[in-house]
């Protein structure tokens, strides 16, 4: 097989399975005349793929050979890591720091472990919970990479990795089990959902504009990127009936992240990971002083950890662009013409068995660059994910110049059924309903479902049901060798290979 998009040669290397720390070894010097407001550079997490094998194999020792360092140094100093991380948000908009530099940093924090001396956990929680304490988190893991690590750096993660939220902190039957998602191609599907968002709120608009006009409600389907989010009514007084919106919460902003898909953008759920797995609070949750999410001792301590300023801005802001530049999924295509009728079959399959209806192959994006506001007043950093983000990166199409994302996902909730159905809503998503998961490096991050479920593709797929219960039937009653040309389709949905030590 080889690589559509990008070139890849499908080699037998040894995709990552265990520590997937994304650096290099380099010092970096950088002084730049600016203040850079605290943070250190300690070595190179490339954006670039390495050009060949062996370039790929001396980058996997080097990151080796830096964590073994970095262990070095932080039994000597403590910390020592964490503070090279701790930059300064107004720095940042100043411009102090490159794009490609505060991925590095990201990666840094991605890859730490987070301790007690940095402000992990919390005084009233456990020092490792499997099972979190409602919106208060775990902690249950050391690091950010402990979860995010199958099919290739920041990936997905096994079972036994799975997280169980807003529990009661000591049994599994209170928790809402959740698999960890990989993280690849996370910025794209921010902005596209960002785009969605604002033809929504535009179509809104208009209909409380007749409304106003006329002075008589007035009803309109609501679509995005061609998707349809149903009906909405808005009255002259500018009240709206939701009663017909499907897919998303009723203030029409199309929430990408979660499972649920029920968190709009990368840094709400970056912070919210940090709070919840390593009880590491950003200035900013503090500052926000929700005792339900922060902790109820109040003050710039609200955890009694007696750590404070455990998280700055900055930090959020370099874990981000982290989490945010990384790579694109890849695609590939078959060498051999048996393999490639097999796969346009598997895709045609997708079509008139009905899966394409949710799981949409691609969907069109108007600009690649990312935007992260200033929270603090400053300027905002904007990150052209085409030309800055980590390779591979998402390519115009060769004839019209435009972007798409190959995402497999319309974005939406659905209802998939009794069966996959969990306990209760979470945060304005019922029971019921998920995010139709991006299927694009669905190959790389088996197991498969919310709780991590399904071995295998195939259970994946049987277990649909719902409002999926059509197309999973049909599926159902293919034949074998039908079955697998879908398989074999979704196989090809992956990551460009890397070597990784462990
Ligand atoms: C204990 C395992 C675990 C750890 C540690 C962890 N995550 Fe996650 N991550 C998850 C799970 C589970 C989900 C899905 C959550 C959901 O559906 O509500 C997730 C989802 C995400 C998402 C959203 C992805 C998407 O496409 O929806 C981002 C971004 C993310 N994590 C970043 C991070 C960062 C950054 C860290 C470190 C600060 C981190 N995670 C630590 C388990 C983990
Ligand atoms: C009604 C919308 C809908 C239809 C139709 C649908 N799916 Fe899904 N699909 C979903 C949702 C929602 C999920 C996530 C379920 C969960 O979180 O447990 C999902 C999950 C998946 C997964 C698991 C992905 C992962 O990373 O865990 C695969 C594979 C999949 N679908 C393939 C298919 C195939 C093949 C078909 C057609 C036979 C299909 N789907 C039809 C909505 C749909």
């Amino acid at each position: 097989m080889k690589a559509r998009t990008p070139l890849l040669a499908v080699v037998a290397l040894a995709l990552a399975f265990g520590a997937c720390s994304d650096e290099s070894l380099s010092p970096v010097g950088g002084a730049t005349g600016v203040d850079r407001g605290g943070g250190q550079l300690l070595h190179t997490i490339s954006t670039r793929l390495p050009l060949d094998q062996r370039e790929d194999a001396t980058a996997a020792l080097e990151r080796d050979a830096f964590r073994r360092e970095s262990r070095f140094l932080d039994a000597v100093s403590p910390g020592h890591l964490f503070q090279s991380t701790r930059v300064d948000e107004a720095a940042i908009e100043a411009g102090a720091w490159t794009h490609d530099e505060l991925y590095q940093l990201g990666g840094q924090l991605f890859n730490f472990t987070f301790t007690p001396e940095v402000g992990f956990g919390a005084k009233d929680l456990p020092a490792y919970g499997r099972f979190q304490t409602g919106r208060r988190g775990g902690p249950d893991a050391p690091r950010c990479a402990t979860c995010h690590w199958r099919g290739g750096p920041a990936g997905a993660g096994d079972a036994a990795d799975n997280a169980y939220l807003q529990g009661d902190g000591n049994s599994q039957s209170s928790a809402l089990a959740r698999n960890p998602i990989s993280l690849a191609g996370a910025g794209l599907v921010e902005i596209v959902a960002a785009e969605m968002s604002v033809e929504l709120a535009a179509a809104r608009s208009l209909l409380a504009a007749q409304a106003r006009s006329s002075g008589k409600a007035a009803r309109g389907d609501l679509v995005a990127k061609g998707i349809s989010f149903g009906k909405l009514t808005v009255r002259p007084d500018g009240s709206v009936d939701a009663s017909e919106i499907v897919g998303i919460d009723p203030d029409l902003v199309v929430k990408p992240f979660g499972w649920k898909g029920n968190v709009a953008t990368v840094r709400a759920m970056v912070e919210d990971e940090l709070l919840l797995h390593h009880g590491m609070e950003s200035d900013f949750l503090v500052a926000e002083g929700d005792p339900a999410r922060v902790g109820s001792f109040g003050g710039v301590d609200p955890d009694g950890d007696h750590v404070t300023s455990e998280i700055t801005e900055g930090q959020v802001t370099a874990l981000t662009l982290f989490v945010a530049m990384q790579e694109a999924p890849a695609e590939l295509t078959s060498d051999t013409s048996e393999q490639t009728l097999l796969t346009a079959k598997g895709r045609a399959l997708m079509k008139t068995l009905g899966c394409a209806s949710c799981h949409v192959s691609s969907l069109p994006l108007s600009t690649t660059t990312f935007t992260l506001a200033s929270r603090g007043g400053g300027a905002r950093v904007t990150v052209d994910l085409a030309r800055e983000g980590a390779e591979p990166r998402i390519l115009p199409d060769e004839v019209s110049g435009a972007f798409r994302v190959f995402l497999f996902s319309d974005l939406k909730r659905h209802d998939v059924g009794k069966a996959l159905a969990e306990t209760r809503p979470d945060r304005g998503a019922p029971a019921s309903q998920f995010l139709t998961r991006p299927l694009w490096g669905v190959a790389r991050s088996r197991p498969y479902l919310h709780d991590a479920r399904a071995a295998q593709l195939e259970d994946a797929i049987l277990l649909h049901g719902g409002e999926a219960q059509k197309a999973r039937d049909a599926y159902a009653a293919l034949p074998d060798i039908d079955r697998g040309a879908v398989r074999l389709m979704l196989t090809t949905l992956t990551r460009s290979p890397r070597m990784v030590t462990q």
